[in-house]
């Protein structure tokens, strides 16, 4: 069997989007690795969300090179491919800069690598293709799914059809598309069949899913988590990333009647300044943002909220800055990510006339992650004593010990008694640490008697 290896940058959908792709790979014979020196074929999962994401890509390419001479010096093939956003966005220019680059594909024609793979240098699919990619990959092999793990991603939505306005996903991953009801049922079947637990439904706008369901009507994601609540040995779902515009009333009250659905929702506002958010293109305002997470928590009150923001958009001020320290002073964020504006060639803001200083970003960025990380403490402080549910998913840091999440997605640490990873068990919050909590079993009695 040949060997493949392949690095995943950015997001989680980058992260389905490898294990498919070492599906394809599978069904031709190659086996993963996660050692680049003995790989067959390297594979760089690319992102072209913020920063100098291209750039980066080069100089690993680089490293790529040196190691692809030196195994043909031992009498070794190494083909080298471009997969991702970045592949998407440079297409053949990334082979015109790096000759060691085999084949270039993009998001939408993993399922062609085979074929690309035997096309020979230089082969390049950043196409849109009419089929579905999701209904030419193969099934996932027994051992593949095996290694899932209990917590796994499940895509039923890619691409993007809002055109923020400093945003590349439109253009790397395309318009929007949802999986059809059956197709997402019969892969979270299977998974959950290979001991899956939990499943992360992900897509670029996750809750502007509108499936074909088994009924021949659009079913929303609502209906979509309603239904995947019923697969047989899953005792969770979380999804993400959604847009505020797309947090529909059938959504909101899955927080309500769904107890496998987990109170924790990221839900990027990326500004408090109605100017700003004008200017962003969300089609929305501070005060609707503010409505709709006042409407979630009437129905979930213990919703952990999560959220992006950008500071030093193009034209923004320090009053629009404070808009936005103010929205996160309101709502009170038990996460979050926060980036400065970052110009990505072909979108609107790239091309503005205002561009705010570096400087500026800096320092605005460093008031807003002071601000987030005093909230994130704040809400982990507050869950000590309090009994909380964990899904154990792997070893912990020191033996006897397991590593699982809280419904609230914080890291929980536990001394394990009896159980194993997979098991869901209920723990009293004792300490806080940084990154993760400590928590102890509480009685097996107790079982399920935490709210
Ligand atoms: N600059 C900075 N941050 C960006 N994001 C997306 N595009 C940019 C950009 N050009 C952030 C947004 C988005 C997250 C995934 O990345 O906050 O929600
Ligand atoms: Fe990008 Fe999200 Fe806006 Fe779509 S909704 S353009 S993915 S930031």
């Amino acid at each position: 069997m040949k060997k493949a290896f392949i690095k995943s940058y950015g997001c989680q959908m980058n992260v389905y989007d490898a294990e498919r792709m070492a599906d394809v790979l599978a069904a031709e014979d190659y086996a993963e690795t996660g050692v680049m020196e003995e790989a067959d074929l390297v594979i760089l999962n690319t992102c072209h969300i913020r920063e100098k994401a291209a750039e980066k890509v080069y100089s690993e390419l680089g490293r790529v090179r040196v190691l692809k001479q030196e195994r043909a010096a031992l009498g070794l093939d190494t083909k080298v491919v471009v997969a991702g956003c970045v592949a998407q966005a440079e297409g053949k220019e990334i082979i015109r800069r790096q000759p060691a680059v085999d084949a270039v594909v993009g998001p939408q024609s993993y399922h062609r690598l085979p074929e690309l793979l035997k096309a020979g240098r230089g082969a390049v699919d950043t196409e849109f293709p009419v089929e579905d990619k999701f209904s030419q990959l193969p099934a996932p092999s027994r051992a593949k799914t095996q290694s899932r793990g209990i917590s796994a991603f499940l895509t039923v939505q890619e691409g993007c059809d809002k055109f923020c306005t400093f945003c590349v996903v439109p253009y790397t991953r395309g318009a929007e598309l949802s999986r059809p009801v059956a197709q997402i049922l019969a892969e979270a079947e299977r998974l959950a069949a290979a001991g899956v637990r939990e499943f992360t439904v992900i897509g670029q706008n996750v809750n502007a899913y509108h499936g074909e369901g088994p009924d021949g009507r659009v079913w929303s994601l609502g209906r979509l988590l309603r239904r995947l609540a019923d697969v047989p040995d899953i005792v969770r779902l979380r999804y993400t990333t959604s847009h505020p515009r797309d947090m529909d009333e059938e959504l909101i009250l899955a927080h309500r009647d769904l107890p496998a659905l987990m109170p924790y929702l990221h839900l990027p506002v990326q500004s408090g300044s109605d100017r700003i958010l004008d200017a962003m293109n969300r089609r929305h305002t501070g005060d609707e943002y503010r409505r709709l997470i006042e409407r979630i928590r009437t129905v979930r009150p213990d919703i952990a909220l999560s959220s992006d923001f950008i500071v030093g958009f193009p034209g923004e001020t320090e009053a629009d800055f404070e808009d936005t320290m103010r929205l996160v002073d309101d709502i009170g964020f038990a996460s979050a990510f926060s980036f400065k504006y970052s110009p990505r060639p072909g979108t609107p803001a790239a091309e503005s006339e205002e561009q705010v200083p570096e400087a500026a970003k800096s320092e605005r960025l460093a008031r807003l992650q002071a601000l987030l990380e005093t909230q994130r403490q704040a809400f982990n402080h507050g869950t000590i004593g309090q009994s909380v549910s964990v899904l154990l998913e792997k070893p912990g840091r020191h033996p006897g010990q397991l590593a699982g999440k809280s419904p609230y997605l914080q890291a929980v640490q536990i001394e394990t008694g009896a159980h194993r990873v997979g098991d869901e068990v209920t723990v009293r919050i004792v300490r806080a640490g940084s990154n993760s909590l400590f928590g102890e079993l509480l009685e097996p009695g107790s079982y399920g008697a935490a709210a």
